[in-house]
């Protein structure tokens, strides 16, 4: 597949299109066996050994940004259920946390930035393919999990690549309102307690549904209110979901 770029060692591979979106087209990607220095949302480290496919996606001028971030979630739950002749039950954790038996298989960061009168985004995603369940209790990631954990198989790590890539590519193009549906499906918060963790603290309500622009609505005893993923991060009231 073309604009690949592969590479034996990396601090981020977020920080790798970022330092040189000006140079590289649209739709660019690249990998690296080892992320020295891996990011997660709200700031946290992303910890990264041969286990784990990072890659990102350099998209320029993508429609619609504000909901890029749950088209990607889409995408990699497309691409790793291509892998399987008998998908695994593939979740979301709004916004895009990929989720299989109730345990995170990937996040997704995506960053965006401004170079001339472009915007970049940058569309960070890490699959945990093959660790095993000593590897996320050593590093304290009890939530977590692999694809061969769950469904004891790993998808062929390039093969998995060039499938996320090219569902990245897809789903860039696609209107949020023609996922709107299936973003409603796969998402595992809708109907339950939430644990919403913002600026101001926390808030405890009930997911209710997903906005056009992809906040989650969500209800307490003072009513309907929306929240968006820049703001927040969404727990289970009991745990992670
Ligand atoms: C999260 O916190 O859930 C998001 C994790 C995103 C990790 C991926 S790995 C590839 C890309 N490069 C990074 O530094 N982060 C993203």
């Amino acid at each position: 597949m073309e604009n690949i770029i592969f590479l034996e060692e990396v601090d981020s591979t977020n920080n790798y299109l970022k330092a040189r979106c000006g140079a590289l087209s649209d739709g660019t990607a690249v990998t690296a066996r080892i992320q020295t220095a891996g990011k997660g949302r709200r700031g946290h480290a992303w910890s990264t050994n041969d286990g784990m496919l990072p890659l990102s996606v350099l998209l320029i001028d993508p429609p619609e940004c504000e909901t890029l971030t749950a088209r990607v979630g889409l995408a990699v739950c497309s691409a790793i259920a291509e892998m399987y002749d008998k998908p695994p039950e593939l979740g979301i954790k709004w916004p895009n946390d990929v989720i299989v038996s109730s345990h995170k298989v990937c996040g997704i960061l995506c960053e965006s930035m401004r170079f001339g009168a472009s915007t970049a985004v940058i569309c960070g995603i890490g699959i945990n393919i093959s660790q095993d369940e000593n590897y996320f209790r050593m590093v304290g990631l009890p939530n977590a999990g692999s694809l061969l954990m769950l469904t004891g198989t790993a998808p062929e790590r390039n093969t998995l690549l060039k499938a996320v890539v090219s569902e990245v590519r897809n789903r860039a193009a696609m209107p949020f309102a023609d996922c709107l549906d299936e973003y409603r499906r796969r998402l595992v918060n809708l109907g339950r307690s939430v644990k919403i963790l913002g600026a101001e603290g926390e808030r405890v309500a009930e997911a209710v549904d997903v906005a056009p622009n992809g906040y989650l609505i969500c209800r307490n005893e003072n009513g309907f209110f929306e929240v968006g993923s820049g703001e927040v991060s969404v727990r289970g009231l009991n745990g992670y979901i």
